[in-house]
Order: C-alpha cells, then sequence, then structure tokens
C-alpha cells in the first residue's frame, strides 16, 4: 500500500484500538502521540496483539515545527486525528485549555499537511456536537449546538474544516461524529485507563465491579425514558475502530462528508448495570442521585448513512460490551499504571 496512515493519538483509547484494525488490514501506521493522556506501553500490547509495532513519534502538536519534520521523513497517504482533550467537565473550568489543545492543533496540522499536499483527513468529533432539542434517532443533518467548550471545538473544528475544502477543493475530507464508545480489545491487553474518578458510565461501572468505588451514582431516574434514567447509544469500540477502516477507504473523492458512528440503539443506565451484572457474574451496587447538569436524557444515532456510503454497520451488542470492558478492567485494576 502506497503511503503510511499518520494516526494523531494513536496511544489512546479509540487510536490504539483503530491502529490494530489498521494494522491488521496491511496498512503502514505512523503514530503522533504527546502522551498526556496515554502510555507508552500500549505500544508494546499493540504488537502483541497484532504482531507489528507501529512506528511513534513523541510530540506534541502543538509545536508546528516538530508536525513539519516528521511530515519530512514520511510519505504520508492520509491523516486520522485524534489528538486532544476531551473531558467535558475540565473543558467547563478550564476553557481556553480546550479552545487552544484542540483547535490550535488541528490548524498546525492541517497546515503542514497543506505544505506536503497531503489532504486526505479523517476526524474523530462527536455526537455532542448536536443540540439537545432534536428528535432521535439523530441524523447528520440533525440541529447543532453543543452546551459545553468541549463539544464547540469539535463543532468549531467541523466548521473549519469545511472552511478549508471550500478554499481548496482538493480536499478530501470525513468527519466521524462518535456516540458513546465503550468496551475494549477482546484480548483484554488494551482498553480505557482513565485518570482518577471516571467520569463516563461503562468504566465507573468497571471501576465499581473492581472495588474501588463503592456504588455506582446513577444520575436521575426520572426522565422520560423506558426506565426514568438516561438513554445513549453505546458502541464497541472495536466497531468504532472499524468505521475508521471503512471511512480510510471511501475517502476517495475530494469534498467534505459527516457520518454518525454509533449501533443505533438506546441502552439506558440500568440495562447496562443490569446487563453488566448479568455477563459478569459481578456485583455493581448502585444509588439514584439528581440528574447531572448538563446531561439530556436520550440520545441514539441514526446511521443509515454510515451503512450506505461507508459499508459499515457496528456487530457487537451490549454484551459483548460489557464482557469487554470487564476482561480488560479485571486484567488491568490500575490500567496501564
Ligand atoms: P484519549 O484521551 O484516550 O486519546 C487522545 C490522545 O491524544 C491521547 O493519547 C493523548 O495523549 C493525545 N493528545 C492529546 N493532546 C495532544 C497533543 N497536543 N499532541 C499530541 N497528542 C495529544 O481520547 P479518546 O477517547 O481515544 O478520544 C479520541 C478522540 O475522539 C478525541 O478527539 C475525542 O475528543 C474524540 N471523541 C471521544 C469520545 C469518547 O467517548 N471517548 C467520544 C466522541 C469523540
Ligand atoms: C459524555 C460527554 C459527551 C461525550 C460522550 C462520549 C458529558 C456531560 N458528556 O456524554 O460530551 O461526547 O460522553 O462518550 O460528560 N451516568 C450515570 N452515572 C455516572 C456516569 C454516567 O448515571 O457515573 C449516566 C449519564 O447520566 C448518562 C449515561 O450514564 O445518562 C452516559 O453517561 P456518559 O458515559 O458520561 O456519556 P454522555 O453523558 O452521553
Amino acid at each position: 500500500m502506497s503511503g503510511e496512515i499518520l494516526v494523531t493519538g494513536g496511544t489512546g483509547y479509540i487510536g490504539s484500538h483503530t491502529v490494530i484494525e489498521l494494522l491488521k488490514a496491511d496498512y503502514d501506521v505512523v503514530i503522533i502521540d504527546n502522551f498526556s493522556n496515554s502510555s507508552m506501553k500500549v505500544i508494546d500490547r499493540i504488537e502483541k496483539i497484532t504482531d507489528k509495532r507501529p512506528i511513534l513519534i513523541n510530540t506534541d502538536l502543538l509545536n508546528k515545527e516538530n508536525i513539519y519534520d516528521v511530515f519530512e521523513k514520511f510519505s504520508f497517504s492520509s491523516v486520522i486525528h485524534f489528538a486532544g482533550l476531551k473531558a467535558v467537565g475540565e473543558s467547563v473550568n478550564n476553557p481556553l485549555k480546550y479552545y487552544y489543545t484542540n483547535i490550535a492543533s488541528t490548524v498546525n496540522l492541517c497546515e503542514v499537511m497543506t505544505a506536503f499536499d497531503v489532504k486526505n483527513f479523517i476526524f474523530s468529533s462527536s455526537a455532542t456536537v448536536y443540540s439537545a432539542q432534536n428528535k432521535m434517532p439523530i441524523n447528520e443533518d440533525g440541529n447543532l449546538g453543543p452546551n459545553n467548550p468541549y463539544g464547540r471545538t469539535k463543532l468549531f473544528i467541523e466548521e473549519m474544516l469545511s472552511d478549508l475544502y471550500q478554499s481548496d477543493s482538493n480536499w478530501k475530507i470525513t468527519l466521524l461524529r462518535y456516540f458513546n464508545p465503550v468496551g475494549a480489545h477482546e484480548s483484554g491487553l488494551i482498553g480505557e485507563s482513565p485518570n482518577g474518578t471516571p467520569n463516563n458510565l461503562m468504566p465507573f461501572i468497571t471501576s465499581v465491579a473492581v472495588g474501588k468505588q463503592k456504588n455506582l451514582k446513577v444520575f436521575g431516574s426520572d426522565y422520560n425514558t423506558k426506565d426514568g434514567t438516561g438513554v445513549r447509544d453505546y458502541i464497541h469500540v472495536i466497531d468504532l475502530a472499524k468505521g475508521h477502516v471503512q471511512a480510510l477507504k471511501h475517502n476517495c473523492e475530494p469534498g467534505i462528508k459527516t457520518y454518525n458512528l454509533g449501533t443505533g440503539k438506546g441502552y439506558s443506565v440500568l440495562e447496562v448495570v443490569k446487563t453488566f451484572q448479568l455477563v459478569n457474574g459481578v456485583n455493581v451496587p448502585y444509588e439514584i442521585v439528581d440528574r447531572r447538569p448538563g446531561d439530556i436524557p436520550i440520545s441514539y444515532a441514526d446511521v443509515t448513512k454510515a451503512k450506505d456510503q461507508l459499508n459499515w454497520n457496528a456487530e457487537k451488542g451490549i454484551i459483548e460490551m460489557c464482557k469487554d470492558a470487564w476482561n480488560w478492567q479485571k486484567n488491568n485494576p490500575n490500567g496501564y499504571n
């Protein structure tokens, strides 16, 4: 295959699973990461799973000269851009850090790509760009309107990439809006390793199950949903990773295209907890507490477009998501630490 694939943030949670799928599909992979939210150990684990070792460049995308040096050494055919900061709460408390890191690093990357005439780009966006007022399932034409700084960085980058394409119609850009990625590689060798107390549901459940947290706080039971708790479209991280391989294969025509990556099914918090307990035979004590500010009742994707145009759909269900999340956590109670 001609040219390497540059994967920024390739040692992070979704990036590392995507690197595995790319290596399995015989792509040559170069990773840029600054390890601000990941571990060097990921590379050994990727090699253990695939028998291939991706090239790793430890650098910060905020340093444009360093990116330039990397592009001088390789002949990239495409870039998949995962790197960025993603904690919603932190983005509320420190918005400038989020606007600077997420936006400036993308500007730097795109400038260097332009200089080297590498114009194939796949960007990690999020369902958080949609406004809370949409009817479910949401398709890609849903109303936009994120309600926190993190989400706004994603929307601004989407718009910036659209402007970039308007200015130069040689760009081939795919925006992937992820719903709720969960689970881990079935080997239990790589997975999500949040710093400190987890914010998201599945990592919190696994940390209760492993005994690090006393119980799960279920944020609200009075939503207008099947059992009153929040409903989300959880997607196995391996399905998500495969979605990137398909997006890469289909990113052949100039233009900017947007796809939801989810399963199209919604599960409530209590459904996830009950499934997790049942399939893993572990107890997850929980208590109902107040709603978390900023949460929406229901979010799930219309995934028709990805199915029709990328020839992709999620294959793993909630049982595998719960099984693989637990397999990773019980084998690595402290993540990569
Ligand atoms: P992650 O934090 O595990 O991975 C991000 C990686 O980027 C980390 O390895 C981190 O060290 C690296 N990084 C951060 N800033 C960098 C910089 N300036 N230079 C170089 N490397 C840098 O996050 P993830 O869950 O794998 O998410 C990947 C992408 O997908 C992010 O852009 C995130 O916003 C987006 N996303 C994630 C979710 C989710 O629930 N995990 C949902 C929607 C969208
Ligand atoms: C969160 C982010 C969103 C991001 C998405 C990606 C917030 C406010 N939003 O969304 O920007 O795109 O992750 O995966 O952080 N829950 C509990 N107890 C917990 C944790 C969560 O009851 O300890 C509930 C939540 O109220 C929600 C569901 O579980 O109903 C899922 O929560 P979470 O995993 O944090 O994801 P989102 O809220 O969808």
